[in-house]
């Protein structure tokens, strides 16, 4: 079996995003640009892998670190001078992938393919192409009939050279060997002065090399990122493959073109998205939940038939059955057992709430623990913040909190306890007790007549 491994090209400025951020860095269906690359290297169980790093490098490193090999090329001269950096550490690999780390789009069976064409030709090299109906500032592919003639890049192109739609879209395979020859001859006598990669086409032919071709059926595969206008063009193609994907798994996305799904999001038959929903990270959604209208959810786990809708949950566990909103906010550390229900204007932190437990209007539950059964009435309060640190509320089973309740934490309601409404609770009230703490109400009869 050869040896294969990729070469991923990235160590280029990105001038044209005008962004602090190395262009890889900028995310595409919630992860950077780079690990798209490099998943579609490893789904194409290429075991390694090695990125060129240049310009802000740093940002990048701290990102790969543990996921791939760094190169670095210091001075960008060019892309025949960026793989040449990778040279030196391709000793016992038979061929490689090249790649440039700001074409993500790329997809795994394109590559698959192209490595197959590469296998069975046996040639010097494999080139990607695509049929561009405007290929202006792309490499064209020169050919005579069928037969692969060069690369020429568009400024350094003849004018009938720039009527050719057939364009270079940057991912190749190489023998590694007769690269490292060819790579020794290229020269940087160019219109841009720099050592370009595709310049070892010229020298492959001229020494009777073969060279194949492959080109994608699916011309949004070659899109390349160089602005932020073609990073929003990149999103939408990818968003569009996920939400196909989901729907060819049996979600229903009620109106895929206000769904917006990151790419490690996993959901499950029958999942029902109502229209301007977001789900972002590493969301997990169980059988039957309908999720949405209007709901951001962001790392969370969503339980069988839970419904969530024009809420907002981040690194939340929604459990099954449970429902939540219009307009609830659930933060990290949310825990929600079976059959919970969370309404209107409820803001849940780092609280465990137990089976069939309501927390149905107007409150704040922050760094709690909440029994199964508990009501939580309209406008409750945990007062979890004392101005220096977070205290801990703990409220047993079967319990009834009044409306308007304030847990002043740390403190702990015992099973099946009430609190009255209005109360301000600050000492542990025992298992069912009833702690009210209010005034006594006063009444003067016919005050308001006697006014008069
Ligand atoms: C390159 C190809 C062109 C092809 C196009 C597809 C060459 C000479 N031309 O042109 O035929 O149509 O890609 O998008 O290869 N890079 C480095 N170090 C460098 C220069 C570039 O790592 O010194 C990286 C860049 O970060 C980028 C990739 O290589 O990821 C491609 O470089 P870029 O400058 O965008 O090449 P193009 O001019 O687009
Ligand atoms: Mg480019």
């Amino acid at each position: 079996m050869p040896k294969w491994a990729a070469v991923i090209l990235a160590a280029g400025k990105g001038t044209r995003m005008k962004s602090k951020l190395p262009k890889v860095m900028h995310h595409l269906a919630g992860k950077p640009m780079i690990a798209h690359v490099l998943d579609l290297v490893t789904q194409n169980r290429i075991e390694r892998s090695l990125v060129v790093l240049g310009h802000g490098r740093e940002q990048i490193e701290e990102f790969l670190v543990g996921r791939t090999e760094i190169v670095i090329q210091e001075e960008q001269l060019g892309t025949g001078h960026a793989v040449m950096q990778a040279l030196p550490y391709l000793d016992g690999v038979d061929n490689i992938v090249v790649l440039s780390g700001d074409q993500p789009l790329i997809r795994t069976e394109t590559l698959a393919e192209l490595i197959r064409i590469h296998n069975d030709s046996k040639g010097a090299a494999t080139v990607l192409t695509a049929r561009f109906e405007n290929p202006f500032g792309y490499g064209r592919i020169v050919k005579d009939g069928t037969k692969f003639i060069k690369i020429v890049e568009e400024k350094d192109a003849t004018l009938e050279e720039r009527a050719i739609h057939e364009i270079n879209t940057g991912t190749y395979c190489f023998n590694v060997a007769k690269l490292r020859k060819a790579l020794k001859e290229i020269t940087p006598q160019n219109a841009q002065g720099e050592y370009y990669l595709t310049e070892v086409f010229d020298r492959f032919t001229s020494q009777g090399e073969e060279i194949a071709t492959y080109c994608t059926k699916d011309v949004n595969e070659a899109l390349g990122i160089n602005s932020r206008v073609q990073l929003a063009e990149a999103e939408h193609v990818l968003r569009e493959r996920i939400l196909k994907y989901w729907m060819d798994e049996g979600v229903t996305i009620i109106d895929p073109s206000s769904t917006f799904i990151d790419c490690e999001v996993e959901l499950s038959r029958d999942v029902i998205i109502e229209p301007f929903t977001t789900l972002k990270g590493k969301t997990q959604v169980a059988e039957d939940a309908i999720l949405g209208p209007q709901s951001t959810l962001e790392d969370c786990t969503c339980g069988t038939g839970c419904h969530v809708a024009h809420s907002v949950a981040k690194e939340a566990q929604i459990g099954p059955h449970c429902n939540i909103g219009p307009f609830a906010y659930l933060r990290p550390g949310t825990v929600l057992a079976e059959g919970v229900k969370i309404g209107d204007f409820v803001e849940i932190k780092n609280s465990k709430i137990g089976q069939g437990s309501k927390v149905p209007h107007l409150s704040y539950v922050g760094d709690s623990q909440v029994g199964q059964a508990v009501n939580i009435g309209a406008g409750t309060i945990t007062c979890n913040y004392d101005g220096v640190k977070k205290h801990k509320t703990i409220i047993g089973d079967n319990v009834f909190i009044g409306s308007n309740t304030n847990l002043v934490a740390p403190v702990e309601v015992g099973d099946g306890a009430i609190t009255g409404a209005g109360s301000t609770i600050t000492k542990d009230v025992p298992a069912y007790a009833l702690a009210v703490e209010r005034s006594t109400q006063k009444l003067k009869e016919n005050w308001v007549r006697n006014k008069k």
